[in-house]
């Protein structure tokens, strides 16, 4: 996972939960790179499960609700980071259409090691996308406050609901319809 991914949680763990809340969880988790993160580099999605879960026991808010709070900071940071890729799209269904065919490609681009989702997309009516995730680290809420937060990114509403065909996470079916 990048390292992007670990600056920008504990940068929102420590505006939300203080400083304090950020050395616990780093001292609770077993981490190999001792918590020391640069947005450049790669580290064990392991660790994000460790840092997730010690938040999750402090604070008693289950790891998808956190993840899904994250996930809407995180929007912000791909905004401020790719805007140049944000802006090619003129709306939300649009940009949410081609995360697999061009976003997350161009990602690839920049870090041959990044660990992304997999999407199917179907535009199953002029207001309506089903995206099944796909992806052994089951951070679907995550990917629902992505979607969330694109909306909002272009003044725009929908409705989003979501069914795991896996229990575990690994596969989620989004249905997402524009208003
Ligand atoms: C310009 C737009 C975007 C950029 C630059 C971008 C980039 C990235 C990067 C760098 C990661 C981390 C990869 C790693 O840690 O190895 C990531 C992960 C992820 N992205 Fe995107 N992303 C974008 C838009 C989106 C959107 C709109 C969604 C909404 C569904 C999305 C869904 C995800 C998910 C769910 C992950 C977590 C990894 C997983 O579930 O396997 N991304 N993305």
């Amino acid at each position: 996972m990048k390292g992007i991914v670990f600056t920008e949680f504990l940068e929102l763990v420590e505006n939300k939960f203080g400083i304090e809340t950020v050395d616990q969880i780093i001292n609770e988790s077993e981490l190999e790179s001792n918590g020391v993160y640069t947005a450049v580099g790669t580290y064990k999605f392991t660790e994000m499960v460790s840092l997730l879960t010690n938040l999750s026991n402090l604070t008693n808010i289950s790891p998808n609700d956190l993840l899904k709070v994250y996930a809407l900071h995180f929007f912000d940071v791909l905004v401020q980071n790719y805007g140049s890729i944000l802006n090619m799209y003129k709306t939300p269904l649009e940009l949410l259409e081609s995360i697999d065919a061009h976003i997350h490609v161009a990602v690839r681009k920049l870090y041959p090691d990044a660990e992304l989702p997999y999407f199917e997309v179907a535009k199953t009516s002029e207001n309506t996308l089903t995206m099944t995730y796909h992806s052994s680290r089951a951070m679907y809420a995550f990917a629902h406050g992505l979607m969330e937060k694109t909306f909002e990114h272009y003044n725009q509403k929908a409705t989003i609901t979501y069914e795991l065909l896996k229990d575990d996470g690994t596969i989620v079916k989004f249905e997402i319809i524009k208003e």
